[in-house]
């Protein structure tokens, strides 16, 4: 008989590369993710895919839940994606999190949601070494279809927060896609540690100003998405800040991103900036509803590259799907 886990992608609205020093994040998890068919096997564990190759973090996965005790059962299985892979939609947690979903359920062996992500985040860190936050694993087990979650990586602890129906939410990938990703988001978050231990040059100066205006940021933003009527034009200019702030604080944007979130604003976006980790990827924007088709086209059309739009839905968070074949 075959199982199946789901885990899902995540866009992250607001909150960024606040996540490994205790800041406030607010995610939604994705309709778009990895699934896992498979079953216990008394050899070793094995995954196969048909594009990449998913057993590094496989590995990764498996030796951290047996640290932490986890009875030793295989599962052989097959994955499965609707994640464009390197847009900055967490298609390695969402990989690592249905893994470790599928390894728990097999043993027979439940773990806090909360416990299961950590342990993915440390496989991360394991498998690929890019030392993550813990966003993206959080994200994709907690995540509420119609929701967003307001997380606080200092305490871990977290809220849902209803998305507006008026507001459509739409990922736009800007193609671009940086080899030195890991790298970059490493050197950030060294910077970041130097200006958090008091280093007062001017690089520290503006890598911190980034993440203390940002935290605000997200306690504001979840504050109006919780308020009727909305109130689009201040989500707008919270938008803009963060992005402003990625580009030229923190200086993670590249110019095709901020393009696109020029292009997102002529189109009538009521909110845009870049989301993830930056070097590349992907921007969110909170579009009108029965503008959003519309929207797709225009800034797809006018930008200078070739990029990829959707309407992203806001779902839950990594499970087993129904028992059966
Ligand atoms: C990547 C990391 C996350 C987070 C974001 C930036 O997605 O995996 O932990 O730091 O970048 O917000």
């Amino acid at each position: 008989m075959s199982r199946t886990f789901w885990a899902p992608g995540r866009v992250n609205l607001i909150g960024e590369h606040t996540d490994y020093t205790g800041g406030l994040a607010l995610p939604v998890a994705l309709d778009l993710g990895i699934t896992i068919r498979g079953d216990a096997t008394d050899g070793p564990s094995r995954l196969e895919s048909p594009d990449g190759d998913p057993q590094r973090y496989a590995d990764a996965v498996a030796a951290e839940l047996d640290a932490l005790g986890r009875p030793p059962v295989g599962f052989e299985g097959r994955i499965e994606s609707t994640l464009p892979i390197g847009a900055g939609l967490s298609s390695s947690a969402a990989l690592e999190v249905a893994v470790a979903t599928a390894l728990c359920a097999v043993a027979d062996w439940p773990l806090e949601p909360l416990q299961l992500a950590e342990a993915a985040q440390r496989a991360e860190h394991r498998a690929t070494g890019m030392p993550c936050g813990i966003m993206d694993q959080a994200a994709s087990v907690l995540g509420r279809a119609g929701h967003a979650i307001l997380l606080d990586t200092g305490t871990l602890m977290y809220e849902a927060v209803p998305l507006p129906e008026e507001l459509a939410l739409v990922v736009v990938d800007s193609g671009v896609r940086r080899r030195l990703e890991h790298s970059g988001y490493a050197t950030r978050r060294a910077e970041l540690e130097r200006a958090l231990a008091g280093a007062d040059d001017p690089v520290s100066l503006r890598r911190l100003r980034h993440v203390e205006t940002e935290n605000e940021r997200v306690r504001e933003v979840a504050a109006i998405l919780r308020t009727e009527p909305v109130d689009r034009a201040r989500l707008g200019e919270l938008f803009r800040a963060g992005h402003e702030s990625l580009r030229d604080d923190f200086e993670v944007s590249v110019p095709e991103l901020d393009e696109l979130v020029d292009l997102a604003y002529a189109a009538g976006a009521a909110a845009a900036r870049m989301t993830g980790g930056g070097f590349g990827g992907s921007i969110v924007a909170l579009v009108e509803t029965d503008r959003s088709a519309a929207f797709v086209d225009d800034v797809v059309g006018r930008y200078g590259g070739s990029a990829t739009a959707w309407l992203a839905h806001a779902a839950d968070g990594a499970r087993e799907m129904t028992r059966g074949t």
